[in-house]
């Protein structure tokens, strides 16, 4: 935590001095080359896929890491902007491979979202993963991510680009999301290092890769389903623009949802395109 509200950069050194257990999960990360920090870029996603369109074959078990102090063109899910033409929030992005069948692979946003839980735990701040996988702190959303997955040429394995943005530093958001977006500033009163936030996130995120790609992936799976406590819920949901009273009945492997609809039938809708209203579960149970 830092007394003054003074600005640190984010820095290689510094991130270093936190980083304590980085080399222990045959990730064979070099900190030096695999971490690259940006002032600014367009988006962190962005660039991710420019540089493995040029450079690499990212081979298995390797991760590189893309940070920007500010993002000029930042992107959220569903072509929506991310804001973050500002040097307040952590905007990075983890690519790596995933060696595994195609349909175990959409899952892996989740561990972006419990990344970013036991970070903010860090901090003994509670948070809830929203479905698909927005982190909220007292209903208001601290973080977002956008998964993206890239198949290189010559590499059967697809490249996934994980980007997460957290809000840290704020202390305001523009008007349009200043009722629904929150900080770790303003849930605290904290004014935190850029480096520290982002040394606990890498650990953690390097723990749960390691786990998701081993045998620990139905347990994860099992734990962001109960983190998101919608099965048996009654609820609102928009889907492709027309909405639909539901029962949930279960979240499938690939994150989908699977539901009764009040015709007695069952339809299963995507995380992409499908929004939940979440006041509708106090309501409609
Ligand atoms: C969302 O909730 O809509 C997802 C937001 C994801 C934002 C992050 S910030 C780092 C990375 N680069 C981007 O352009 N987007 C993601």
């Amino acid at each position: 935590m830092i007394k003054k509200r003074k600005k640190i950069k984010l820095s290689r050194e510094k991130i270093n001095s936190y980083l304590k257990i980085v080399d222990k999960y045959n990730y064979n990360i070099k900190t030096n080359e695999d971490i690259l920090i940006f002032d600014e870029l367009i988006s962190t996603n962005t660039q991710a896929k420019e540089i493995l369109k040029k450079e690499i074959n990212i081979s298995k078990e390797k991760i590189k890491i893309i940070i920007a102090e500010k993002q000029k063109k930042g992107r959220g899910r569903r072509g929506n902007n991310w804001f973050s033409n500002n040097d307040k929030g952590l905007w990075v992005s983890f690519v790596f491979n995933l060696d595994l069948p195609r349909e175990e692979i959409p899952q892996i946003t989740i561990i972006g979202a419990l990344a970013v839980q036991k970070t903010l735990g860090e901090y003994n701040i509670n948070s809830k993963i929203k479905w698909p996988n927005d982190v909220l702190v007292n209903g208001k959303k601290i973080a977002g991510i956008l998964t993206e997955m890239l198949i290189v040429e010559k590499s059967n394995i697809p490249a996934i680009i994980m980007g997460i943005g957290l809000n840290v530093n704020q202390n305001k958001f523009l008007e349009n999301i200043s009722q629904t977006a929150t900080s770790i500033f303003n849930e605290k009163n904290i004014y935190l290092d850029k480096n520290e936030v982002f040394s606990f996130l890498f650990t953690n995120f390097i723990k749960l890769l390691h786990e998701y790609s081993s045998v620990n992936r139905k347990k994860l799976i099992e734990i962001w389903k109960k983190e998101l406590n919608l099965i048996g819920k009654k609820v609102k949901l928009n889907h492709n623009k027309k909405e639909y009273k539901v029962l949930i009945l279960d979240i499938l492997n690939n994150g989908e949802l699977l539901c009764k609809l009040k015709n007695g039938k069952t339809k299963t809708f995507p995380t992409f395109g499908t929004s939940l209203n979440f006041e509708s579960i106090k309501k409609l149970n």
